[in-house]
């Protein structure tokens, strides 16, 4: 790699951390280099039309403008990766520019950006590819996400598009060659270095059908069916499910949801008149004295939707950090009649609520962060519910058994009970208790 890029990518983070944790993640991987050397001679040959998809926390992306890239165009599917992107941006601004002054200095260019010299785009569209040339992918971990990409580098990107997706090996499967092969002629394999490697396509091919993504399907499972239906009222007949490539489950039902959903007729009833909290709630006047509830980490929107439809007089959110999750949410909601406000957030930080005005939150939270087993976010989100609940608010929380969160749910939020408990699963609900100072 080039003396340039180093120093850049020298310069980096794991945002939100420092690097300090032996355990981890790191700034730059094995495969954000190997990506960027198979991409420098590309770059040199031609500047413009490169396209960064999936960057973890701007390697891809700085390393290319550093090699000499030129209004890169960078989609990234987690908000919090886009954090990392920007903070990392600044960080490596200075010796970003000095490198390019070096060298202008030796081989003078006609313009660099004044600006960071990347264009965002929350969503994998025909913009964010159009023209492209050279698309730079660390690979996701589902297959229906890498189809997504596939299909969309093929159908919008410049015909003579070379797409270069880089990966862990341990993680990498045939089954993506595979993926790759339904979009492109062309599929090689490069060797293994540092025990990350790289796949190669080229010439999307012409005759393709409609775009795979988003995908819908029709869900009947009982505990949807239980919980859409409380006792008594007509069998409804299920729920619509659309899921884009890289929404968690795809168009179908958590294990771990159906077994919250089958807990509804535990769930406090939104529908009966709020009982008066002992602290009063703030209500600014978009809630106009409804009810709140909210799915934090809302995936495809299914407990949203079933919260929504279960209790129409309310007011319901629903938030996911992934912009696949928060537009799939957005059309599940739709398909089924219902709305909602859908935010995109890290742990629920955007949700447009005061403190203590939820009524309800629903929360199934993540235990992996890509391939990283993690539960950091989950503490986060047990956080924001603390934070968000109104006095006697409740929190719905579903998790591995083995994950023990109860004694966290009583610090972050308040008294918890086990509801319902599997091998594999356990429900809890923790009562908000507003502790008032009465000394
Ligand atoms: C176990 S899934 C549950 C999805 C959905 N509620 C369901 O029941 O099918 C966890 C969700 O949390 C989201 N997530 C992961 N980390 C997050 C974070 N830091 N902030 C917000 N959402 C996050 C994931 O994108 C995923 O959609």
């Amino acid at each position: 790699m080039s003396p340039e890029a180093d120093a850049v990518l020298a310069r980096l983070l794991p945002y939100p951390e420092d690097g300090a944790r032996a355990d981890g993640p790191v700034a730059v991987d094995a495969t954000d280099r190997l990506l960027l050397d198979e991409a420098a001679a590309l770059i040199r040959q031609d500047r413009d039309g490169v396209v960064v998809i999936g960057d973890r926390f701007g390697a891809l992306t700085l390393g290319a403008l550093a090699l000499g890239a030129r209004d890169v165009r960078v989609h990234q599917d987690a908000i919090t990766a886009e954090a990392a992107l920007s903070a990392n941006s600044s960080r490596a601004s200075r010796t970003l520019r000095a490198g390019h002054e070096r060298t202008a200095a030796s081989a003078p260019v006609p313009h660099e950006p004044a600006g960071p010299g990347w264009t965002g785009y929350d969503r994998l569209e025909p913009r964010l590819l159009q023209g492209a040339r050279l698309v730079l992918l660390q690979l996701p971990t589902s297959l229906a996400e890498l189809t997504e990409i596939a299909e969309h580098v093929a159908r919008y990107a410049d015909p003579a598009v070379t797409l270069l997706a880089g990966g862990r090996v341990k993680h990498m499967t045939h089954a993506m060659n595979g993926v790759l092969g339904a979009s492109f002629v062309q599929v090689s394999a490069s060797l293994a270095r540092q025990k990350s490697r790289l796949l190669i396509a080229r010439e999307p091919r012409a005759d393709v059908g409609p775009l795979t993504y988003p995908v819908t399907a029709r869900l009947t499972d009982p505990e949807i069916l239980g919980a859409l239906a409380p006792p008594g009222l007509a069998n409804p007949a299920g729920l619509a499910v659309v899921a884009h490539g890289a929404a968690f489950a795809g168009a179908a039902l958590d294990l771990g949801t159906r077994f919250l959903l089958a807990q509804a007729h535990r769930w406090p009833d939104l529908s009966a008149a709020p009982a008066t909290p002992v602290t009063p709630r703030p209500d600014p006047d978009h809630l106009d004295g409804r009810p709140v509830a909210v799915d934090l980490g809302c995936g495809t929107g299914i407990l949203a939707t079933v919260l929504a439809l279960r209790f129409p007089g309310a007011h319901v959110l629903a938030t996911d950090r992934s912009a696949a999750a928060c537009a799939s949410a957005g059309a599940t909601l739709a398909a089924n009649g219902v709305r909602a406000t859908v935010v995109r957030g890290d742990a629920g930080d955007s949700l447009p609520l005061p403190d203590g005005s939820a009524d309800l939150v629903m929360l199934n939270p993540p235990f992996h962060d890509r391939a990283a087993l993690s539960t950091d976010a989950a503490h986060r989100m047990f956080a924001t519910a603390g934070r968000i609940l109104r006095d006697g608010g409740e929190l719905w929380t579903v998790f591995n058994t083995g994950l023990h969160y109860r004694r966290a749910l009583e610090r972050a939020v308040g008294p918890t009970e086990h509801v319902a408990q599997s091998p594999k699963f356990t429900v809890t609900r923790s009562l908000r208790k507003v502790l008032n100072d009465v000394s």
